[in-house]
């Protein structure tokens, strides 16, 4: 049975990072004097700079033994065929199927399910093209105005993040809301001043059954029928569902022509691609979801056909997995120097950490290795004024992804040299450190790794591929660390106490939580 952790390479890699300890990252420059050339990387609209990791060519060449020598290979055929590796499921994970532009058959169970992706897409598209040119009307005739997303984690964060990243492209007369907290403020804040004759509510949900987003959805509903006094059936001008529940949300009140369907081998986390991405195509229009689908399509042949030593994806895991198990790394720090990618870190909390955040391997062994980082982040140069202390003199090591987009809007030329100056100055920062002379309170050791990932700009296509990107490098990680990325066992405890708490069904509590709960009831 496959074990990363027992083999000669993983021991050579424990050997290596004890032998570079005490290496300064700039020094393998002077050593390396085309470093930057070798160790960077275009694909698509991505160009990745990795030369200012404390990684020399023989530790590259290790890790990618190590991929080498992991089931990767044929798990990535694997996946794209549609073969069921989410073994505790038993089901297929084919978010890659969602934008096969080329259309090439992807059999499950025998069946090819291209046809039923691209009838969603259809549906997608006749949709969105209805609401944004006007022509859907709402109950009292008017055209939609406000478009609300009802649904959380991977029916939320995806889309949400995708429709800021892309604010640029967005349809002049509609705007966006995406609730998700079961905090009713958040709900009531957002209908607060909305005319619901102009809204459209969009119930996202892969179960149809998570607590927050039917309780959203029913006070949303409840809020509808009220303040406009209208009629149940006008529910289907200003409701639709997207789910793999058809059943539950025709139940919910959601007329059929109005439920969005997509299927149980797209993992939440993983479904932005599917009609769980209806509130993109609302707001870029479907030739932009196309594009978003494009390129991340183009990530994904490259991911299945280039060698792993030019494999992007490949590549950016195996840094990872060197931090990580080989230099001791808890987390991963991801900064984008951009506003419009200011929710990417939370998007990628749950891609990456709902995924890889697993203790036991795929036979159900508990494994004797770190597995997935604690990912957070926030925008840079914010960052620089909130955390950056922390990781210029703090006692943690933290690597860091830097991201950014090359072309600006060349309106503000001076805010443009601020920022990517910024970034890479305190990316030298962190590796360079200050003068090793000066080691008195304001001295900063540096040494200190970073990635820098750089967008061509910031369209439909290369956020698509951006996602993908990381898509992939948490399934490298996943498949070396011989984990299954893709079922999410650990959430349904807390689920299942909450609802056994707001039931009232359990009473068997410990002393802290017996008296908490006593103090709330008190209030609720
Ligand atoms: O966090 C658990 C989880 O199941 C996620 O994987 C999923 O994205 C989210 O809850 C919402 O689930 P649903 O789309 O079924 O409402």
């Amino acid at each position: 049975m496959y074990s990363p952790a027992t083999s000669e390479i993983w021991s050579e890699l424990q050997r290596l990072a004890k032998q570079t300890e005490s290496d300064q990252i700039i020094d393998y420059f002077s050593r390396q004097p085309d470093r930057f050339n070798k160790m960077s990387l275009k694909v698509s609209g991505l160009f990745l700079d990795y030369s200012k990791n404390k990684i020399t060519a023989q530790v590259l060449d290790e890790l990618q033994a190590l991929a080498a020598q992991s089931p990767l290979a044929d798990k990535i055929q694997q996946m794209l065929a549609g073969q069921k590796i989410n073994t505790s499921e038993n089901r297929p994970v084919l978010h890659t199927a969602l934008r096969n532009r080329s259309n090439t058959p992807v059999l499950v169970d025998g069946v090819d399910v291209m046809p039923g992706i691209n009838a969603a897409l259809k549906h997608i598209q006749s949709f969105s093209n209805a609401i944004r040119s006007g022509h859907w009307l709402g109950y009292s005739g008017k055209p939609i105005r406000n478009v609300i997303n009802i649904g959380i984690g991977g029916s939320d964060l995806g889309p949400n993040m995708v429709c800021r990243a892309l604010l640029e492209y967005q349809h002049p007369k509609l705007k966006f809301y995406f609730v998700s907290n079961v905090d009713s403020s958040h709900v009531q804040k957002t209908l607060k001043n909305l005319n619901p004759e102009e809204t459209l509510f969009i119930i996202s949900s892969k179960t149809f059954s998570t607590q927050e987003t039917q309780l959203n959805a029913q006070t949303s509903k409840k809020w509808f029928l009220e303040s406009c006094q209208s009629m149940e059936q006008d529910i289907s001008q200003h409701f639709v569902a997207v789910s793999t529940n058809i059943e539950a949300a025709r139940n919910f009140g959601i007329a059929e022509e109005n439920i969005f369907e997509f299927w149980d081998w797209v993992g939440g986390r993983y479904s932005l691609w599917s009609s769980i991405g209806l509130p993109i195509a609302l707001s870029v229009g479907f030739e932009g979801f196309l594009e978003l689908l494009e390129g991340a399509h183009e990530i994904d042949q490259h991911f299945a056909t280039a060698p792993f030593a030019e494999n992007l994806p490949v590549i950016l895991a195996l840094i990872g997995i060197w931090h990580i198990n080989f230099q001791g790394a808890d987390t991963q720090a991801v900064i984008p120097y951009d506003q419009a990618l200011h929710q990417l870190p939370a998007f990628l909390q749950q891609l990456d950490m709902e995924s890889n955040g697993k203790s036991v391997d795929v036979a159900g062994r508990s494994v004797d290795y770190a597995t997935g980082p604690v990912v957070w982040g926030q925008t840079g140069s914010n960052g620089q004024h909130a955390f950056f202390q922390l990781l210029h003199q703090g006692t943690r090591f933290v690597p860091i992804d830097f991201i950014a987009c090359l072309n600006r809007d060349t309106q503000t030329p001076e805010h443009n040299v601020a920022l990517l100056t910024n970034m890479l100055a305190q990316a030298e920062a962190f590796m360079v450190g200050s003068d090793k002379n000066q080691q008195d309170y304001s001295y900063c050791p540096g040494n200190k790794p970073s990635n820098t990932l750089l967008i061509d700009d910031l369209t439909p296509k290369n956020i698509g591929a951006l996602i993908a990107l990381y898509e992939h490098k948490v399934f490298v990680q996943g498949v070396i660390w011989n984990i299954n990325s893709f079922d999410q066992w650990g959430v349904q405890l807390g689920k299942k106490l909450a609802l056994e708490m707001s039931l009232g069904n359990k009473t068997d509590h410990d002393p802290s939580t017996a008296a908490l709960l006593a103090m709330v009831r008190a209030k609720i």
